[in-house]
């Protein structure tokens, strides 16, 4: 008797999924599909490389398919969005985020990529000061001794041959965030900053690990799993690590009061860490306990470090792989810096104009970010069909970046497109920090980190390489599987 109501609950969870996934209101699925797994079994077993190629396949299909694109998850039904126009209305329509950023919420908390949507309106209105022009351009001292220390530090490397630059530009970018989250200069803790990097790449390995597994997107099943306890070590210590740090600078505040950490340097802006400004919000207006700064901390440490460190080390792949490129940036630095070799300053920043284009086609080709996610919590009506609430939606940045919109020659890296009125007049151009409520708050910061690393080591070196020789992974975000892909030679004799 119990085996025949099995049968028929299966036989009729088969049928409502068969009948949801033929409902001629839906967008197109992606070919391929099983009862009940839909398309899981592409991805189950896959690595982090063939993950990478599934995520291109699927954003092609879904541009040939008009730009929208449903795709079965187990019994889920997930949106895939490439359309440019109904990406911004997705991205600004439901705001509450899905898939690795509720994974990763048990050790990011209340951190403005995994809050709830109430906590997150609050949170984001108190930050937003923190990465505004005027606090970011404090950071500029910081930036520039970062680069100065990056160029030294590939002093060895110069005329050696090929090697792998995405280790130095990692160290030196977590260096830099260590420095402007807690004020401190990380520099001789390499130890220190070797395990945290360790740890927050087994993490996001773990985080991977569990999209693949639609089982494992059941919290009690996975509270279960060898993966769960896994992430549990790794959590221990990257919370330690936060933790000791937070305590020891709450001791300073209190003992010193709220203007202890601000530098000001001659002539230049005031520098704050951005862990100062927590705890001024948290013991001046009570805005914050001590988790929720932790979390906030880890939340910038982990967004800020390895997506600059991944933008840096693509876009000087690329510039080394484009010698006609390489031309043009040299020019413009001459024509700012001549033959001098000072520090980057606001003004010289707004004059890089064409080191932007740069950075922001190397954004376009290599999208760091490939996807951002939504939770859908209400009807989306898009240009051609209704998404259904409830459901999760993935938004294609690599599809944005390489619709119709942008030519036939979408594939080919070329900043002049970024130049002029040759850029699409579209809100979604520039799509690798997110578009609409939710962008990235660290978007000017890395713009700013970008454009002065790159002048200091591109007057200081000449970098060459082959960026179609690199096979990339998803690692949550974009990763080069091995990095031995540019040489660089010292521009100085
Ligand atoms: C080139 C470097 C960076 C790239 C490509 C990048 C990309 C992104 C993307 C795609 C999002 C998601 C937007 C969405 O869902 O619509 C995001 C969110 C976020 N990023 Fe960045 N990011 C970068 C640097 C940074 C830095 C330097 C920080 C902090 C120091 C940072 C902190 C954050 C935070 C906190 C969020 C969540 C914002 C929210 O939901 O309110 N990012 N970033």
């Amino acid at each position: 008797m119990l085996t025949v109501v099995l049968i028929l609950v299966i036989l009729g969870c088969c049928l409502i999924v068969w009948f949801r996934r033929n409902n001629n209101e839906e967008p197109p699925a992606l070919n391929g599909y099983f009862p009940l797994i839909g398309h899981a079994h592409l991805l189950i077993g896959a690595g982090n490389i063939h993950l990478w190629i599934y995520l291109k396949e699927i954003a092609y299909e879904c541009l040939n398919a008009g730009g929208v694109m449903s795709i079965f998850h187990g019994p889920k039904t997930v949106y895939c969005v490439a359309d440019p126009d109904d990406f911004l209305t997705v991205a600004d329509t439901c705001l509450q985020k899905d898939c690795f950023n509720e994974f990763a919420k048990p050790w990011l908390g209340d951190g403005l990529a995994t809050s709830d949507l109430t906590t997150w309106k609050e949170h984001r209105k108190l930050l937003d000061p923190a990465f505004s022009q005027a606090f970011t351009d404090g950071f500029l001292t910081v930036f520039n001794k970062q680069a100065r220390r990056l160029v030294k530090e590939l002093e060895v490397k110069a005329g050696k041959g090929t090697f792998d630059h995405f280790v130095y530009t990692r160290k030196n970018a977590l260096e830099t965030t260590f420095f402007t989250v807690f004020g401190e200069d990380f520099n001789d803790k390499s130890f220190l900053i070797n395990i945290y990097q360790q740890k927050m790449d087994q993490m996001l390995n773990i985080l991977v690990e569990r999209f693949k597994k639609p089982w494992l997107h059941c919290d009690y099943i996975y509270r279960w799993s060898a993966l769960r306890k896994q992430q549990d070590d790794c959590m221990k210590i990257l919370l330690n690590i936060s933790n000791t740090v937070l305590k020891k600078k709450k001791a300073v505040y209190l003992n010193n009061g709220k203007n202890q950490n601000i530098k000001k340097e001659t002539n230049g802006p005031k520098f704050k860490a951005f862990i100062d400004l927590l705890l001024e919000l948290a013991i001046e207006k009570d805005a914050f306990n001590d988790e929720e700064i932790r979390e906030h901390v880890d939340t910038l440490m982990f967004g800020g470090h390895d997506t600059v460190a991944s933008v840096l080390m693509y876009t000087i792949l690329l510039v080394g792989s484009y010698s006609g490129v390489q031309k043009k940036i040299l020019e413009e630095l001459q024509s700012i810096f001549g033959d001098s070799n000072r520090d980057v300053t606001r003004a010289d920043l707004s004059q890089l104009v064409y080191l932007e284009a740069v950075i922001n086609e190397s954004m376009r080709i290599y999208p760091i970010m490939p996807i951002s996610t939504r939770r859908l919590d209400r009807d989306v009506q898009l240009k051609n069909c209704t998404l259904k609430k409830g459901r999760t939606c993935l938004l294609f940045i690599f599809g944005v970046n390489r619709h119709p919109m942008w030519g036939p020659d979408a594939e080919k890296f070329k900043p002049e497109r970024w130049l002029g009125s040759t850029t699409p007049d579209c809100p979604t151009a520039i799509a690798g920090f997110g578009v609409g409520r939710r962008v990235c708050i660290g978007k000017s910061y890395s713009m700013m980190s970008l454009k002065t690393t790159l002048a200091h080591v591109l007057r200081r070196y000449r970098v060459s390489g082959n960026h179609s020789q690199m096979v990339a992974k998803i690692d949550v975000s974009l990763k080069p599987v091995s990095g031995h892909h540019v040489k660089i030679d010292s521009r100085v004799q």
